[in-house]
């Protein structure tokens, strides 16, 4: 796993019951946190980690998503003619020229493993790529600038090694997450240890650890022919989870990152509200 990471997959194509009924006509990555779409932040922190190749995986009514990131040419040219130049550098910004979008199409919903692999025929075999699951916004401590996911991607470059983000969550949590065994190594905040295998979603008592995969991996391309493989699992699914514990099995290196920051989980009413209310506060607005 030499090559440069550049790409993130964003997998968009959910239907989002958790957020019904705000999700009923619109995508959940288009809901508001403060003053931008879900998906704007988690672009932004691709964004602010080197990785600016974006792989959108969607399906039909959910275009929305792809139009947020294109230009509005009759709206920039109101806005300048009205002389609103710092709306204008604020709209811009949101899609600078380094971005490069693409979707391709998750034609049936078995799983989050199979939704990956549905951009396999973008990525190079061996070529490194990140996967950001967007209902979780991971961001700094407060007073603290640079989010995990940079750090991870500068942990990976260091180590050649997977990464798998994950934070600890209390034991009657672990059947929600997928969670990675460490062989009980005690996992400080900012750093990695190597996994040794991975369950989805086990029961408290068959749990091997509280480290929770919070939706940020970087991951070999090798692993595209193995959830081309992988056959459902928790919940009927063809899970990322199996896809990793067998890469693993295989040998291949594959560490958790403990992340140093906060997450939100906006897939659901109250914890997209708490974002709200939390990062509002933060940026001044409330
Ligand atoms: C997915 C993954 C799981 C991970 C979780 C993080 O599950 O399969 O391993 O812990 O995202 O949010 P989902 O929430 O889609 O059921």
């Amino acid at each position: 796993m030499s090559s440069k990471l550049k790409k993130a997959i964003i997998p968009v194509a959910g239907l989002g019951t958790r957020l019904l009924p705000i999700s009923k006509a619109i995508p959940k990555e288009m809901v508001p946190v403060v003053d931008r779409p879900l998906i704007q932040h988690v672009v932004e922190e691709a964004l602010e980690a080197g990785l600016d190749e974006i792989i959108l995986v969607t399906r039909g009514g959910k275009s929305a998503v792809e139009d947020h990131f294109d230009g509005h040419y009759e709206l920039e040219a109101e806005l300048e003619r009205k002389g609103k130049t710092a709306l204008l550098e604020k709209l811009r910004a949101m899609a600078p020229p380094e971005l490069k979008i693409t979707s391709v199409r998750q034609d049936k919903a078995l799983g989050l493993g199979h939704a990956i692999h549905c951009a396999a025929y973008l990525v190079q075999p061996d070529e490194p790529f990140a996967v950001i699951l967007p209902d979780v916004l991971v961001k700094p401590a407060q007073g603290k600038t640079q989010a995990d996911l940079k750090t991870m991607v500068e942990v990976f470059e260091q180590q050649q090694a997977a990464q798998i983000m994950v934070e600890e969550v209390p034991l009657e949590r672990v059947n929600q997450y997928g969670i990675v065994d460490c062989q009980g190594v005690e996992l400080k905040a900012g750093e990695s240890a190597s996994i040794v295998s991975m369950v989805e979603k086990p029961a408290p008592e068959e749990a091997p650890s509280r480290l929770s995969v919070i939706g940020r991996y970087i991951l070999p391309g090798e692993i595209m022919p193995v959830l081309a493989q992988t056959q459902p699992g928790a919940g009927n699914e063809i899970q990322l989870t199996d896809a990793i514990a067998e890469i693993i099995a295989q040998g291949k290196p594959v560490e958790a990152f403990r992340m140093q920051g906060r997450t939100f989980d906006c897939g659901y009413i109250q914890g997209w509200l708490q974002a709200n209310q939390q990062l509002g506060k933060e940026a001044g607005l409330l």
